[in-house]
């Protein structure tokens, strides 16, 4: 069996670097996972770095080959190269496997142990567990096992999840692939705030086609298809706190504001569009005020007075229920995808943060009465999250909801999934609190230095393998986990044709 060969051999170094001199031609991988079988032990090691070794002096190696380029002896070569020339493999310990006990390594292998690629059965350890939220499989460098990786959903949304990457990595693929998994699991409600339409599926494949999707995904849209919902907010719902972190008013602004919202309640934002005068509030301060939710919210008064929404979204008449039907939906456990594909940021963050904060206070109310435990975990899917917990933000606002939910969440059962490619603008406070990390390729070392920092292992030998992961190659690091796990990502497309939801739809066919 090609499985079990040895490919390396334990040849020094010391415990965070150990030394394998790679047997020649089997080609060890950066990021591969490697075994070392001890007496009592399974230890599981991966490659952080190569080099080349050799017995021969460097100076030596360069007169041969420069006999060779420039044509002196085309024959030449060393007695026995593959015994005087070989790659050497920097790899460190990352689990030790005693049973069903997986444990941080404290001791060395033995010195000139036997090395061997990984396998399947040396992952038995990995069992599925409650609640499970797919990811992918156990990938050895670039070669994928077939060992499924599941985390517990109620563990890691509600500890939230940061899926850092650059650009074209596959963030919103993995995170289409971890909903899929879930749809039709009543202990998750997901509100996934959508920028680019991309989740649902309305051109191509998407959650929308899942077997359980009829009676657990909901889609609200501007423009919407048959059968789902029309995406309307009306501006009652919205209150001055919502805008809080997202939007910035001057003080003479927020003291407006303030006024109009004790004058008109509900109605304040509708007759400050109306222009209707206030004592108090500036003519200058009010004309501020109309373009500000003229630009955010797309809503002004026409050449007859009448209320126009360009985006069709907020309205002075209709939908009035429908951020209390949403958070409803994300109570009963159910996925609600936003397109919010044709609103601007502001006005996608503020639906946003309506419909969060009104489930953070439901929640803090189920925590207080005794209810919390039964309700399912809600997540928030939030594209390019420094939006709402970048740095500048927060430290010219105070906050918002979304960084009061990565803050204190938790206690109350309410999380985020943050897709970033600018980890470096969250603040540490936050990254730390967010306890799994689904880190896809980045190349940018300002990028792979705050999420390694922040990392629930220690990543710090990994700088090199982050940099070089490919499209749909991930690191899980979490609390979750034993180990930082490297997998491969399947695609959204392939996984969602063979999906086990669909599967067990066909038994449930047979048998009944
Ligand atoms: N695991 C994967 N296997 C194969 N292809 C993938 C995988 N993940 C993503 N892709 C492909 O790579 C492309 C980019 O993926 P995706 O849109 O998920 O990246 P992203 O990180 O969200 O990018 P952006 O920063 O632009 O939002 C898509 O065409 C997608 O199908
Ligand atoms: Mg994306």
């Amino acid at each position: 069996m090609s499985e079990i060969e040895v490919v390396g051999q334990v040849v020094g170094g010391k415990a965070a670097r150990i030394l394998v001199r790679e047997k020649s031609g089997k080609k060890i991988e950066l990021g591969d996972l490697l075994a070392v079988e001890e007496k009592e032990a399974l230890l599981i090691l991966q490659v952080y770095d190569l080099g080349y070794g050799s017995q021969v002096s460097q100076s030596t190696r360069e007169l041969l080959a420069g006999l060779k380029l420039e044509g002196y002896g085309a024959g030449l070569t060393f007695l026995e190269p593959q015994l005087r020339n070989y790659v050497m493999a920097e790899v460190k310990a990352v689990a030790r496997i005693e049973g069903q006990n997986v444990r941080i390594p404290k001791t060395l292998p033995s010195f000139f142990s036997s090395i061997r690629h990984i396998t399947k059965a040396d992952l038995a350890f990995l069992t599925k567990p409650s609640y499970p939220i797919y990811l992918g499989k156990v990938r050895s460098g670039s070669e994928t096992l077939d060992v499924p990786i599941h985390l517990n959903g109620m563990d890691i949304l509600r500890h939230h999840v940061v899926v850092p990457a650059t650009t074209g990595r596959g963030k919103s693929n993995l995170v289409k692939v971890m909903l899929w998994s879930i749809l039709g699991q009543d202990r998750f409600g997901i509100l996934v705030l959508d920028p680019h339409d991309e989740y649902y599926g309305r051109h191509g494949k998407g959650l929308k086609d899942h077997p359980k999707a009829k009676d657990n995904l909901l889609y609200y849209s501007s423009n919407p298809p048959a059968g789902t919902n029309t995406l309307i907010v009306n501006i009652k719902s919205i209150d001055p706190r919502h805008f809080e972190g997202i939007v910035a008013f001057t003080d003479a602004q927020q003291d407006a504001i303030k006024r109009y919202r004790n004058l008109f309640g509900e109605e304040w934002i509708e007759n400050i569009v109306r222009g209707k005068e206030v004592q108090g509030v500036a003519p200058r301060t009010l004309g501020v005020l109309q373009r500000k939710f003229d630009n955010i919210l797309g809503i002004h008064l026409d050449d007859s007075g009448e209320f126009q929404s360009r985006n069709k979204v907020f309205s002075d008449t209709a939908g009035i229920t429908t951020t209390t039907d949403i958070a409803n939906k994300l109570e009963d456990g159910k996925i609600i995808v936003v397109d919010t594909s044709r609103l601007i940021d502001e006005a996608e963050l503020l639906i946003g943060s309506i419909v969060v904060g009104s489930i953070f206070h439901r929640y803090q109310r189920f925590k207080s009465e005794g209810k919390l435990e039964e309700k399912p975990v809600v997540s928030v899917v939030i594209e390019e999250a420094p939006r709402v917990l970048g740095k500048e933000v927060l430290a010219t606002s105070g906050g918002n909801i979304y960084s009061t939910v990565a803050r204190e969440g938790r206690k109350f059962k309410v999380g985020l999934i943050a897709i970033t490619q600018l980890t470096s603008l969250i603040p540490r406070s936050i990254l730390a609190n967010m306890n799994t990390k689904i880190i896809l390729g980045n190349e940018m070392a300002l990028e792979r230095h705050a999420i390694i920092d922040s990392a629930a292992q220690d990543l710090s030998d990994d700088d090199r393998t982050i940099a070089s992961l490919d499209t749909g190659e991930a690191i899980v690091s979490s609390n979750f986990t034993k180990f930082a796990v490297p997998i491969q990502v399947p695609k959204f497309e392939d996984y969602a044709e063979v999906e086990p939801g669909k599967k067990e739809m066909n038994k449930t066919v047979f048998v009944g």
